[in-house]
């Protein structure tokens, strides 16, 4: 027995990623404005807002059990104080659409995006921003009864990098962005975010068996060898300053949640100076990663050594690629790492794999990360071999457990 029971397999999704025309959020504005530092627009993305059914019976009907969507605030609350009530019944729905297929829902509340109004007012920097995410989330309560997993908010580490990116008008892609060129994550927006999160907990507190977190983006620092011992203690020093700090804050955060989220692509390295590229010769994915799929077993036993006790779900793993079969071939060697480390004893719930659909890569469409291709003019989906290929593997695991 390695995959233990009720370990959940399932796949994630992010609400402005699939659903299209999210018209009242800071990013389509971006998107949209003349001369936007972002190449492509979502647009109609993968018409989710109206095809989320038909998303739902994909998953199920490939065996998995799990389905991580997240609920859009600048829907819920275009205009600031204004709820939507339609918009909570909408999210209400695809709740209930989950639990009547027997999917478990992963609910995230904030996936990268706010309500235009909310970037304009100065966004998690500004210090009534925390107490304006927990009014949202008061509003949300109702979507979220019976609701057992529940992400505050995604990748904040991310999030408080790319406030530094676009404020220093750098491209802000997650994947777009050359490592190497990053400014310092912008540690008013970090603060915020902590802060956020810690009145969102105390919000979702009032809901019966729900569990809360948040997903942190995991790097897999690694240092750069060097047989010089000076040449490595300088990289010692820059993992110190530079790199354990833009996650580390985040992981602290979630020793006193109920599970944390790890999300883990690929690795870096790091030399005296900062992040090293990946050799020439290394296969890479279209973003540009290093396909390193040990990385997953590598950022669920660091977030153990960091977290403790506090249970893992595994909220995001995947790979940008034409190749299906390079996606099952990453997928497997992934999971592969997650075996080794819950045989070490690290409690690991779950495993969600990024993404179900092919989607929009906050500024491309070109990244796949799909399980299923999305005709991008019918919107006709079309599973590829690695959802089945996925969902075969739960079922083999749940036969062993
Ligand atoms: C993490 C983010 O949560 C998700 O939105 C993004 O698409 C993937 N990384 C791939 O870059």
């Amino acid at each position: 027995m390695t995959f233990p029971p009720g370990f959940l397999w399932g796949t994630s999704t992010a609400a402005h990623q699939i659903e299209g025309n999210n018209v009242a959020s800071d990013l389509w504005l971006l998107e949209n404005q003349p001369a936007s530092p972002l190449p492509e627009r979502s647009g109609d993305a993968c018409d989710s807002y109206h095809r989320w059914r038909e998303d739902l019976d994909l998953v199920a009907a490939a065996g998995l059990d799990t389905y991580r969507f997240s609920i859009e605030w600048a829907r819920i609350e275009p205009v600031p104080g204004q709820v939507s009530r339609a918009e909570l019944e909408h999210y209400r729905r695809m709740v209930e659409g989950c639990l009547d297929r027997g999917l478990t829902p992963v609910v995230t509340l904030h996936h990268f995006t706010s309500p235009a109004w909310f970037r304009a007012a100065g966004g998690w920097a500004e210090p009534d921003a925390p107490g304006l995410f927990r009014r949202y989330v008061r509003a949300v309560l109702p979507v979220l009864d019976g609701v057992t997993w529940i992400c505050t908010i995604n990748e904040p580490n991310m999030v408080a990098l790319m406030h530094a990116v676009l404020r220093d008008g750098v491209h802000p892609g997650t994947s777009g962005a050359d490592a190497r060129t990053l400014p310092p994550p912008d540690q008013a927006t970090a603060d915020g975010l902590l802060h956020a999160h810690a009145e969102a907990r105390g919000e979702l507190a009032a809901l019966s068996g729900a569990r809360t977190g948040w997903s942190v983006a995991n790097q897999d620092f690694q240092p750069q060898q060097s047989d010089d011992p000076e040449v490595a203690e300088r990289v010692a020093q820059t993992l110190a300053d530079w790199a354990w700090p833009r996650e580390e804050q985040y992981l602290v955060a979630s020793k006193d949640d109920d599970f944390v989220g790890v999300q883990s692509y690929t690795r870096t390295v790091v030399g005296p100076e900062g992040p090293v590229p990946p050799a020439p010769d290394a296969p890479r994915t279209l973003t540009g990663w290093e396909v390193y799929p040990e990385a997953l077993g590598h950022a669920v036993r660091h977030t153990a050594s960091v977290v403790g006790d506090v249970p893992i779900l595994i909220t995001e793993n995947g790979i940008a690629t034409d190749d299906d079969e390079a996606r099952i071939a990453y997928t497997r060697d992934a999971l592969a790492g997650v075996e080794a480390a819950l045989a070490d004893g690290v409690d690991v719930r779950g495993y969600l794999h990024w993404s179900l659909l092919d989607n929009y890569e906050w500024g491309s469409w070109r990244p796949r990360f799909g399980l299923v291709e999305v005709d991008r003019e019918s919107f006709v989906r079309t599973p590829k071999p690695s959802l089945a290929w996925l969902g075969e593997r739960a079922r083999t695991a749940r036969g062993a457990s």
